[in-house]
C-alpha cells in the first residue's frame, strides 16, 4: 500500500504527499531546524503538531498524517465561528507554552528570508497560522501543520500573524465570502481573551500589526524573486495589492479596532 495521494491545499510547496498515515515533504534547507523543533514538541508531550518519522528512500522528510479537516478556501462555516477563534488562539497559546522552553542548536537554520518584528526573539514561532495549516477534529483546532517558517520571533508577532488570517486583518473584498461583514474587532478581541494576551500587549498588537503588513510584503517579494515556485505564483496571483489594501483598511479602521481590543 503505496499509492501518492497529492496534497496541493496550501500551494506554496511542491510535491507535498500522503502516504498511509504519512505525510511526505521534500527536504529543504531548513528541514533540519524544523525538526529538531518538532522532537522538543513530542519530547514535552505536545499534541498539536506532527511528529517526525524519518526520511524516506527518496530523500523526502516523513511526518505523521494529522487526521481530521483543513479548512480550505472557501472557507467552511466551522472555521469562521467565535469558538472555532478561541480554539486557535489555546492552541497558539498552547504552542508557545510548550515551545518556551526550546533551545535550539545556535546555527539551526531557519528559514530567515521573512519578516520579523523588532526586538530580542522570546521563542521560536510558528509564523505561518493560516487556515491551511491547521488541523481540525470534532469541529475544533487541535493540531499545526507546516512549520516551514518558523524561526525565532517575539509572540506577539505570531500573534499578529495567525490574525492575519483568522480575524482577519484584511480587506473586506480580500476575505473569504463568510467572513465579508464580519466584527473584526470583536473577533481579535476574542483570540485575546482565549490566547490570555496581556495588557501591554494588546496595546502593542496594532502598531505590530502595522509594522508586520510593511514586513510582509518586502519579504513576499524577495521570496518571489529569489525563491520562485509557489512564492512566485502567490505574488503574481495579487498578493502584492492585498497587502496594500489590508494596511489601507488597518489605517482606516485603527480606531474602532483599539476600541475593542
Ligand atoms: N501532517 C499532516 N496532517 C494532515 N494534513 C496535512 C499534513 N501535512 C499536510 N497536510 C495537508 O496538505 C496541505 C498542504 O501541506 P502543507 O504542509 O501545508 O504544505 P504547503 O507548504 O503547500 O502549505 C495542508 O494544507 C493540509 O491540508
Ligand atoms: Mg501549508
Amino acid at each position: 500500500m503505496n499509492i501518492e495521494v497529492p496534497l496541493s491545499g496550501g500551494d506554496v510547496t511542491e510535491g507535498v504527499v500522503r502516504v498511509g498515515d504519512t505525510v511526505r515533504r521534500p527536504f529543504r534547507p531548513h528541514t533540519p531546524a524544523v525538526h529538531g523543533l518538532l522532537r522538543h514538541l513530542e519530547r514535552v508531550g505536545f499534541d498539536g503538531a506532527p511528529r517526525v518519522l524519518g526520511v524516506d528512500e527518496r530523500g523526502r522528510e516523513i511526518l505523521s498524517w494529522m487526521p481530521g479537516n483543513v479548512p480550505h478556501r472557501p472557507l467552511p462555516r466551522y472555521a469562521v465561528t467565535d469558538e472555532a477563534l478561541r480554539g486557535v488562539a489555546a492552541l497558539l497559546r498552547g504552542y508557545h507554552d510548550a515551545v518556551g522552553s526550546y533551545e535550539p542548536p545556535p546555527d539551526a537554520p531557519w528559514d530567515s528570508a521573512a519578516s520579523n518584528l523588532d526586538g530580542p526573539p522570546e521563542l521560536i514561532g510558528h509564523c505561518d497560522v493560516t487556515p491551511d495549516n491547521v488541523v481540525f477534529s470534532g469541529g475544533k483546532p487541535y493540531a499545526l501543520i507546516d512549520f516551514d517558517l518558523a524561526r525565532p520571533t517575539t509572540r506577539l508577532y505570531d500573534v499578529v500573524t495567525t490574525l492575519r488570517h483568522w480575524a482577519p486583518i484584511a480587506d473586506p473584498v480580500d476575505r473569504d465570502a463568510l467572513l465579508y461583514g464580519a466584527d473584526v474587532g470583536k473577533r481579535i478581541r476574542v483570540f485575546c481573551d482565549a490566547y490570555g494576551l496581556d495588557r501591554d500587549s494588546r496595546r502593542d498588537l496594532l502598531p505590530a500589526a502595522r509594522l508586520r503588513f510593511e514586513r510582509s510584503y518586502q519579504a513576499m517579494r524577495l521570496r518571489a524573486e529569489q525563491v520562485g515556485g509557489g512564492w512566485a505564483r502567490i505574488w503574481h496571483g495579487g498578493a502584492g495589492p492585498r497587502i496594500r489594501r489590508a494596511q489601507d483598511w488597518l489605517e482606516r479602521n485603527w480606531d474602532e479596532l483599539e476600541a475593542a481590543l
